[in-house]
């Protein structure tokens, strides 16, 4: 093995499923890297960088960092390609069709990382779902460490559907989803069917999501090491679960806690991929503290049209102020830019009178506002972090992949919020808004800034996240120097 890998600093690869919610985490941890002089190469898709370089100063950002680079690949869908929900099978499939052969190249023997090159690399970290990592880093000969972005909740009943299988309790044997699930360690008592990860509900075994799960499966476990962005105090029971899976596990979250934490008084960047309005923070600017419920649903989440209005009727109906983000293809078969002369007064007046609306917010800052008392969210891992560390509760309604799983955590265990998981009537939703938001809003509150100090204690010097970041970045160092006696 060359000895150029004894003169210079660890040089990592970070490769994120190439959607917003990964590439939030990923760029977080990057940055956490970046500050511990490691080397980083970030490799975006063309696609999702030519979105951040429109929508945040990214790419100015990132210039401070001499050891951080972008690399961009093309994903190899076609242009008009939406990346939607619906889409990721295909993103998958495209990546490792298309991107696999430019990382050979680029990370080969004559390649601008490769072992002779100026910078080679001595460490991958890949998404959970790009199974073709562990093949790569094995040809390279370096260390692959698993980032899945999800939480390891979520993660964790995709590592036992192997099981439910093997037990014939998946597909369901029936259509009765308030059964408990049989095999669940570390969280029994506690999942049902419905609170299973949304494609656990196929009837077909060889459902395409669940067949790339059940792969992904069987990839985790050869990984050097697992990282997850969590905490000890959140998720102890499944983060012991997940060593019977591989005995090197950094669990560092909140990332974006843990990062603002490490920087002190200098700025994060946005890492958005849709243009931030931030007229909504005047507008929370003037409203009462914790009287204003934020709802939002992800980049990835989509409503139907009848959801849509029964959300509206219940936010209106509710009396609560609230802020809307209204991403674009939110609302299937709803153009969102509908005039509001097509609208039933109650709601445009209910609207007008306590309502804002937006396409796209700097949601960490929305939620660290003081007259933001709720939210109303579909459970994504970074929505849900995001919200806990600000001691703000939550109202979910999941989606889809690991949110049926937060979801139930939320309502169930951690008890910071409403699991209004499989239903949305403008009744519910009036109910659980006034639920969170006046009837019992001092005991939400309580918990919710209970869990937002453990949060932050986590983050701190000496606290469970700071030490497993700093045994990470200890991990790399050294595999530099295992990388260069092979
Ligand atoms: C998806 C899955 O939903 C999620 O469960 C998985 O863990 C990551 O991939 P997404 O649906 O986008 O992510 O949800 P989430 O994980 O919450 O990420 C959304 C990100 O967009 C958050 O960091 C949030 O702060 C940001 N956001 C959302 C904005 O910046 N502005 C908005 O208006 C809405």
């Amino acid at each position: 093995m060359s000895n150029q890998r004894s003169s210079l600093s660890p040089h990592v690869l970070i490769f994120p499923l190439p959607l917003q919610g990964p590439v939030n985490s990923m760029l977080k941890l990057a940055q956490l890297l970046c500050l511990q002089n490691i080397q980083i190469t970030f490799l975006n898709t063309e696609h999702i960088q030519e979105r951040l370089q429109n929508c945040t100063n990214n790419q100015n950002y990132f210039q401070k960092y001499k050891n951080f680079r972008f690399e961009t690949v093309p994903d190899g869908l076609e242009e008009g390609n939406p990346r939607t929900a619906d889409q990721i099978p295909n993103i998958l499939k495209s990546i490792e069709v298309n991107v696999l052969p430019i990382l050979r190249e680029m990370l080969g023997t004559c390649g601008a990382y490769g072992p002779d090159s100026e910078s080679p690399l001595t460490c991958i970290i890949a998404d959970g779902i790009f199974t073709f990592a562990v093949d790569i880093a094995k040809e390279i000969g370096v260390p692959l460490l698993y980032f899945d972005t999800i939480s390891p909740c979520g993660l964790w009943t995709y590592l036992c559907l192997p099981k439910l299988i093997e037990l014939g309790e998946l597909p369901f044997k029936d259509d009765n989803l308030d059964e408990l699930i049989s095999y669940a360690p570390g969280m029994e008592g506690i999942i049902r069917r419905r609170d299973l990860p949304s494609f656990c509900r196929t009837k077909d075994i060889n459902d395409r999501i669940l067949q790339l799960v059940l792969e992904e499966d069987k990839h985790i476990p050869l990984a050097h090491g697992l990282i997850f962005n969590t905490f000890q105090q959140l998720e102890s029971p499944i983060l012991s679960q997940m060593l019977n899976i591989c005995p090197n596990i950094y669990a560092i979250g909140p990332l974006h806690t843990h990062l603002k934490t490490k920087l002190a008084e200098e700025k994060t960047s946005s890492s958005s991929i849709w243009k931030e309005d931030k007229s909504c923070m005047s507008w929370l600017d003037s409203q009462p503290t914790k009287s204003v419920i934020y709802v939002s649903i992800g980049s990835l989440a989509v409503m139907t049209k009848e959801q849509f209005f029964e959300i509206w009727y219940g936010l209106v109906n509710s009396g609560s102020k609230f802020l809307w983000v209204r991403r674009p293809g939110s609302v299937s078969g709803l153009e969102i830019e509908f005039e509001f002369d097509e609208i039933p007064l109650e709601l445009a007046q209910g609207t007008k009178e306590g309502g804002k609306i937006v396409s796209w917010a700097p949601q960490e800052e929305v939620l660290a506002h003081s007259a933001v008392g709720c939210f109303l969210t579909h459970s994504g891992w970074n929505s849900t972090l995001e919200s806990l560390v600000e001691g703000k509760p939550m109202i979910c309604w999941p989606y889809f992949v690991d949110q049926q799983v937060n979801s139930r955590y939320v309502g169930e265990v951690w008890r910071i919020g409403l699991d209004m998981k499989d239903t949305c009537d403008r009744e519910i939703v009036e109910k659980m808004i006034k639920e969170v938001m006046e009837l019992k809003k001092e005991e939400f509150s309580k918990r919710a800034e209970e869990m937002a100090k453990l949060a932050k204690e986590s983050v701190s010097e000496g606290g469970s996240s700071f030490e497993d970041l700093d045994r990470l970045i200890q991990d790399i160092k050294l595999m530099k120097i295992a990388a260069n006696h092979d």
